[in-house]
């Protein structure tokens, strides 16, 4: 079941929402070589608990940490480490603040020191795909809008997208309806409508988009060891278009 959010409820998704974004932002410089994923786990855990919020994914179905971080050829919910990053590694930070109730969820994906160009455009163009995702985001659209727009660019640019994790409505807990795939067919699926909270997170692969399951259940990797990026926002379905409540400033 949708559930669709008043004003004051997308109000306090968008505080949540900014508390997140400036520990991204913080983590632009906190992320170097020589840190461990467990460090960058520790250091969003305290930002998070000293901005009075709390650390939404630990204890989601039995997830332990207030992040994913996720290197290189790891699609999503890598566990925090004592891995040390080195310079050509890329690493996904993603995680979930709840603030008196009000969740938001956003990924970034950092470059530790120097990247290979190919590691750069697959950056790039990730990014891109979920901000034409997000414009795809309006009113009277429907959820297969978002995919196409997204798949169709990326798939243009020689990258392929994961199926196996999609994007989720939002609210008072992490995942809700609709899922929101990152491929799809323009003018299929549920309409969007004013109010909805979803967050749009597009994994972009350099190789195949198949993936396999670690031992540890939780932690996908790439079948071929391709690199894999990801970039997510929490949006809010207005009339007015989008709102980005996990925007971070330049
Ligand atoms: N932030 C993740 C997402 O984008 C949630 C991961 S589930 C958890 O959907 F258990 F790892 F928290
Ligand atoms: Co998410």
């Amino acid at each position: 079941m949708i559930s669709l959010k008043s004003e004051r409820e997308i109000k306090a998704m968008m505080e949540s929402g900014a508390i997140l974004a400036s520990i991204h932002q913080a983590l632009r410089d906190f992320i170097r070589e020589g840190v461990t994923t467990a460090d960058i786990d520790r250091f969003v855990h305290h930002r998070i608990e000293q901005a009075g919020a709390v650390a939404a994914q630990i204890g989601y179905e039995g997830y332990k940490f207030a992040t994913c971080t996720s290197v290189n050829d790891e699609i999503c919910h890598g566990f925090p480490s004592r891995y040390q990053l080195k310079a050509g590694d890329i690493v996904k930070v993603d995680f979930c603040v709840d603030l008196k109730g009000a969740i938001s969820d956003s990924c970034w994906c950092y470059a530790v020191g120097e990247i290979s160009e190919e590691h750069q455009r697959l950056l790039e163009v990730t990014k891109k795909s979920l901000y034409l995702g997000i414009e795809a985001a309006k009113v009277g659209n429907r959820i297969g809008d978002i995919g196409h727009a997204i798949q169709s660019y990326v798939e243009s640019e020689g990258f392929g997208v994961v199926r196996d994790f999609i994007g989720h409505g939002i609210g008072p807990t992490i995942h809700e309806d609709p899922g929101i795939p990152h491929y799809g067919i323009q003018g299929k699926g549920q309409r969007l409508r004013e109010g909805m909270t979803i967050t749009i997170e597009p994994m972009v692969t350099t190789g195949t988009w198949q993936m396999k399951m670690d031992k540890n259940g939780w932690t996908a990797r790439t079948r071929d060891g391709g690199y894999c990026a990801q970039y997510e926002h929490s949006l809010a379905i207005t009339k007015e278009g989008p709102i980005i409540m996990t925007e971070q400033e330049l």
